[in-house]
């Protein structure tokens, strides 16, 4: 996994973008997936611009979810699909054939596991770009899961119900999340993790020093094919080795 620092979070945005917009410009109908979360948004707001810019244009493009709270929707202000819809696909114009997203209030969750994976079967992720949680969650692959699965329901690790508030305006009962596994995450032609601010650096630390495990979900981004990036701000970097830098 390589790092890359860059002074601020505005920065890794930027660059992140550019990465997105050259695969997009490479292959207009590529396949993308955008973590939710709060690391994510100013890289959004930098897609918009470029596309308001027309200097990409996203109108053959698929967007997939990477997760779900079980029992959530958009009307849910702090949900996934809230958050990506309210900042990227609603900003960007998308039409609704174009998002590929769990629905975390399914009565069936199996099929909507099924739903998810024959997409993927089908047409494969051209870039993934992955949040890194407190705990080394990647989606909801928390700590201990399942490596060479493909969607999966998982149960929420505690680490995870403590840190969810944040997302909230009320406190919610949530139990589970569902998530892209790390058999697709893996299998993605191009993989960015990115972590930016001080509370992350401690969790990128243990990140770059551990070898792959399930027990830090984020290093498993380690066995994946094609070199998986880690584009980190200089605060979320602070604690890591200067040679690693
Ligand atoms: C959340 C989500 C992930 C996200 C990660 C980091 O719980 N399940 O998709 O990438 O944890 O979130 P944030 O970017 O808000 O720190």
């Amino acid at each position: 996994m390589k790092t890359i620092t860059f002074k601020d979070s505005q920065k890794v945005a930027k660059a992140v973008a550019a990465e997105i917009i050259k695969i997009v410009n490479q292959k207009p109908n590529a396949v993308i997936c955008i973590a939710g979360g709060d690391t994510p948004l100013p890289v959004m707001q930098e897609l918009i611009h470029e596309a308001d810019l027309k200097k990409v244009d996203f109108s053959k493009a698929y967007f997939v979810g990477l997760d779900e709270w079980v029992g959530l929707g958009k009307e849910t202000k702090g949900s996934c699909i809230q958050t990506l819809q309210d900042n990227l696909y609603e900003p960007l114009g998308l039409r609704e054939e174009q998002i590929i997203f769990f629905d975390g209030k399914a009565n069936d969750l199996e099929k909507e596991l099924d739903r998810i994976n024959a997409f993927i079967a089908k047409k494969g992720l051209d870039f993934i770009l992955l949040g890194i949680g407190m705990n080394g969650h990647i989606g909801f692959n928390e700590p201990g899961v399942t490596i060479d699965s493909e969607a999966q329901v998982v149960a929420l690790d505690e680490v995870t119900t403590r840190v969810m508030s944040k997302y909230f305006d009320e406190q919610l009962p949530l139990t589970e999340g569902i998530t892209l596994g790390f058999k697709q995450i893996l299998a993605a032609k191009n993989i960015v993790l990115m972590a930016t601010g001080l509370k992350k650096a401690e969790i990128v630390k243990q990140t770059v020093k551990t070898k792959p495990t399930n027990q830090l979900p984020a290093t498993v981004l380690k066995l994946a094919e094609k070199e998986a990036d880690f584009y980190l701000d200089e605060a979320a970097a602070s604690l890591l080795e200067e040679e690693s830098l």
